[in-house]
């Protein structure tokens, strides 16, 4: 085998950062904890006794030799679609799960250090799709323990998502929670401190931003990127007709390969997030169809609580509410839902304690 062919690989079995010695572990009161909720679309960390101290897009523009780091965060956002060709953009994340090793290793270590003032070994509390394989959930934990934290726990995204947004978790009650992000929608019901009933499936924001990129090109013949489908989709995604339902929209005519303008109505992008949307809805159904009857009549009573940038699609609580025919509550700041329960955990002792593992509980 050629050497150049061998190098990737022997970086990717590059040996995992030495645990830290005693100096660390002297210095470790002075070194705030942290909450990660490192996500499709976007990565949010919680600092100790700090709040929320990174909210950033989970992308890194990167060399095509995949060695020079170009940016990470919203200025690698803005090189989407728009790099030269020895410069690639990477979404490492994808359905919340670790896609691309190395560079999610890269972004989380950026991440870390960003919300931590003094260099140190953080321990973390970190957020994991409810229905990530344990192949997965080691993935995610390897990179941020390589990225530089000193222990790693993880919660469940939707239990996370419930304890941010403040509901009574640890009660015998029913509390249900959609967390519809940009890879995954998570359904689940709570009790007592755990996850009764849970559907995961990686349908979410993306998925609805490519069957508009999907509907443009078929229909009109126009290639668009990501950028200008998420645009339209949070422009005009509203599950209702409203006054001003049509924009323009820029792109590259498949035929002739030229730049074209042409107007698109809200009814045709709602048609085209119908297909995600289904699925979705269909995720709903199916956790509430199988909650034991005490914690489904409980969530009668309390109501759906919507979580995750995508819940903000205006009109999207009143069709999940007639489907199930549950009222359906968006979440203050959906987005930040799952990250202020992770902080809540890094905070509160007691409470992680109670609602982690035990044995991990004590950062093992
Ligand atoms: N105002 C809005 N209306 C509709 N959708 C929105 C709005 N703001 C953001 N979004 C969508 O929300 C999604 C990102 O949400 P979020 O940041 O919760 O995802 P994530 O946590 O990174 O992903 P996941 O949890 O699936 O791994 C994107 O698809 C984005 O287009
Ligand atoms: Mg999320």
């Amino acid at each position: 085998m050629p050497a150049t062919a061998s190098r990737p690989l022997r970086a990717h079995f590059r040996p995992p950062r030495p645990s830290p010695g005693l100096l660390p572990r002297v210095l470790s009161p002075l070194v705030a904890d942290l909450g990660i909720d490192p996500g499709t679309a976007n990565t949010v960390v919680y600092a100790q006794g700090r709040g929320i101290v990174v909210q950033e897009p989970s992308v890194v523009a990167i060399g095509a030799d995949r060695r020079r780091v170009v940016a990470v965060g919203r200025a690698a956002q803005r090189m989407i679609g728009r790099t030269p060709r020895d410069i690639t953009t990477i979404r490492p994340v994808r359905g919340g799960a670790v896609a691309d090793f190395e560079v999610t290793h890269t972004m989380l270590r950026c991440f870390l250090r960003a919300a931590h003032s003094l260099r140190g070994w953080p321990r973390l509390v970190m957020a994991v799709p409810a229905g990530a394989t344990s192949v997965e959930r080691r993935a995610v934990r390897d990179a941020v323990l390589r990225a530089g934290a000193r222990a790693a726990v993880l919660v469940d995204e939707p239990l996370a998502a419930a304890i941010g947004a403040g509901l009574p978790v640890e009660e015998p009650a029913g509390c249900m929670v959609v967390a519809i992000g940009g890879g995954t929608t998570e359904v689940a019901v709570t009790s007592m401190g755990g996850v009764v009933a849970h559907t995961s499936v990686r349908v979410a924001g993306d998925d609805m931003d490519e069957a508009i990129m999907d509907h443009v090109r078929w229909r009109h013949g126009l290639i668009i990127g990501q950028p200008t489908a998420e645009a339209l989709k949070i422009e005009l995604g509203a599950m209702r007709p409203c006054a001003g339902d049509r924009t323009s929209l820029h792109g590259r005519d498949m035929v002739t390969g030229l730049p074209r303008e042409m107007e698109i109505t809200a009814a045709e992008v709602r048609e085209a997030i119908s297909g995600p949307l289904e699925q979705i809805l269909t995720a709903v159904e199916m956790t509430l169809s199988v909650t034991p009857p005490e914690l489904a009549a409980d969530v009668m009573d309390r109501g759906i609580l919507l979580t995750g940038g995508l819940a903000q699609l205006p009109g999207l609580d009143v069709v999940i509410s007639e489907r199930t025919s549950v009222a359906a509550v968006l979440a203050e700041q959906p987005q930040l839902a799952v990250a202020r329960g992770v902080g809540r955990l890094v905070e509160e002792r007691a409470l992680a304690g109670r609602l982690l593992h035990p044995r991990r509980a004590a950062w093992s």
